[in-house]
Parts: structure tokens; sequence; C-alpha cells
């Protein structure tokens, strides 16, 4: 199983470049392109959000024009730039409104089994993970057999070092999720996030925490006590993770655009 995780691309209006410099919109033209270049072609595209700037239907409007180019089943989880009412109005097959309004999901077609967990505070930076959204965790953990899982979501269930970005980290119930997380830590082959914009890796009870470059801007690598929130030109990112049964989870970090090679090494 195959699987491009696209996170933060912040699609603005059109002409909008984010801080004069990101053509969000292209970078995500450009990044569908590079996954439909994939060989093997992925079995399912993950958006763990932050996919439009401000939430706006012009921004979806062309969010849904470049997930008609793909063939494969695409689902998505909310960022704290996006507004759920347009999600479920413009890209209904992607997401599922629970009891509550929030955006999470169960899907259990793919070997892998695959839940999305909504992390917003709808018109709030930082995340939270209510009292509503744990238990209903708890049950899709516990629906139906012991089968390999993967946990999506925006907010980073762990302190990335990045004190700018830490500081609109999940303010409540990252105590409960991270004794769920353990709980259930056999069945759960990683848990992958955005948000912070940069590739970063932790763990929760020995399970792969992956956070996703962006496919618009990295925020600058800024490990320093004093909190920044700047953004550098890096290439665009996004990640490619590939589940089988003999090699479990193994994950490719993928830039979206063309470099020269590949060269012979030998
Ligand atoms: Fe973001």
């Amino acid at each position: 199983m195959l699987i491009a995780q696209i996170t933060d691309m912040h699609v603005s209006k059109p002409g909008k470049l984010f801080g004069k410099h990101v053509d969000s919109r292209a970078n995500f033209e450009r990044c569908i392109s590079r996954v439909l270049s994939l060989n093997p072609k992925p079995d399912l595209v993950l958006l763990s959000g932050d996919l439009a700037e401000n939430g706006k239907p012009e921004e979806y409007d062309f969010i849904v024009e470049q997930l008609k180019r793909l063939t494969c089943p695409v689902l998505a989880v909310p960022g704290n730039h996006d507004v759920r009412e347009e999600m479920l109005g413009k890209i209904p097959q992607c997401v599922t409104a629970q009891e509550g309004g929030h955006l999470s999901f169960f899907e259990d077609r793919f070997p892998l089994r695959v839940i999305g967990l909504d992390t917003i505070v709808p018109g709030k930076v930082h995340g939270e993970i209510c009292a509503q959204r744990l238990s209903w965790l708890r049950a899709a953990l516990a629906n139906g057999d012991a089968k390999p899982t993967l946990i999506a979501m925006h907010h980073p269930p762990f302190t990335t070092g990045l004190v700018g970005m830490d500081n609109y980290g999940i303010k409540n119930g990252l105590k409960e999720f991270k004794a769920i997380v353990t709980k259930h830590a056999e069945n759960i082959s990683a848990i992958v996030c955005g948000h912070a914009h940069r590739m970063i890796v932790a763990n929760i009870a020995g399970v792969p925490v992956l956070l996703a470059p962006a496919c618009s801007f990295p925020f600058e690598l800024d490990l320093g006590e004093k909190p920044s929130l700047n953004f550098v030109q890096e290439p665009p990112q996004f990640l490619v993770h590939t589940w089988s049964e003999r090699a479990g989870f193994v994950s490719h970090a993928a830039f979206v655009d063309e470099f020269p090679g590949p060269f012979p090494v030998l």
C-alpha cells in the first residue's frame, strides 16, 4: 500500500503570494503532478490539514480542481486554517462529519487501517483533543480486529522544539491521547501530522510520529528558546508512506520539484 501525504498547502486566492514570496497554488499543482508521476501510483492521498490559507470557497475550488486529476481516493483532516463547513461542502468525499461536528474519519478499505483525527479549535491556531474526540478515538481503536493502523492528524502530538510553533500546539487532551496510543501501541504503525511545516520525527510509546514537511513553505529551523515564526524558501516537500506485511510502515521524504538525474552510480 502506498500513501502520498501532502500537508499544509495553504492554497490562497489567485494572484496572492504568501509573505510576498510563495505561490502556494503553483506548489500544490506541481505537487499533484509529482504524485501522479510516482511509480507505483499511490493507493491513497492523505491531506493532513491547512489545505486552504483562509478557508475561503475560492481556495477550496482550486483544491477540488487539482484533486480531480487524481484517480485514487483522497482523505483529509482539517488544519487550523481550514473551515470545516467549507471542507464538507467542497470535498465531501474526503471528509466525514462526526457527532459534535469534528471531521475525523475511520477508513478500513485498505490493508492498513487509517484513522483521521480532527484536532482543530475553530477560529484558533492551537489544537485540542476534546473529551468527545478522545472517546471517538477510543472507540475507533477498539473497533474490529487488531489491524495495523495509521493515525493522521494536523497538530503534532509532541513538542517539536520549534518554540514559535509549540506555542500553538495541542493545549488540551494530549495526556489522554498519549495514554490511548500507549494502550494500542502494538497495532498503531505510525502517527502522521503537519502544522510545523518541517520534517520532524518523534515517538510515543515506541510508535513513530512523523511530522510531514509542507507543500507550501517551511518554517525556519530555529531551535533557540526565543519564539520565532519565520519562513524560508526551502523546496516544498511531501511524504510517501509504504506499508506491507513484510516490511511494515516505511516513509520516504519526496520533493515537489524535479532535480537533475537520475544518474547511474556505477
Ligand atoms: Fe500550516
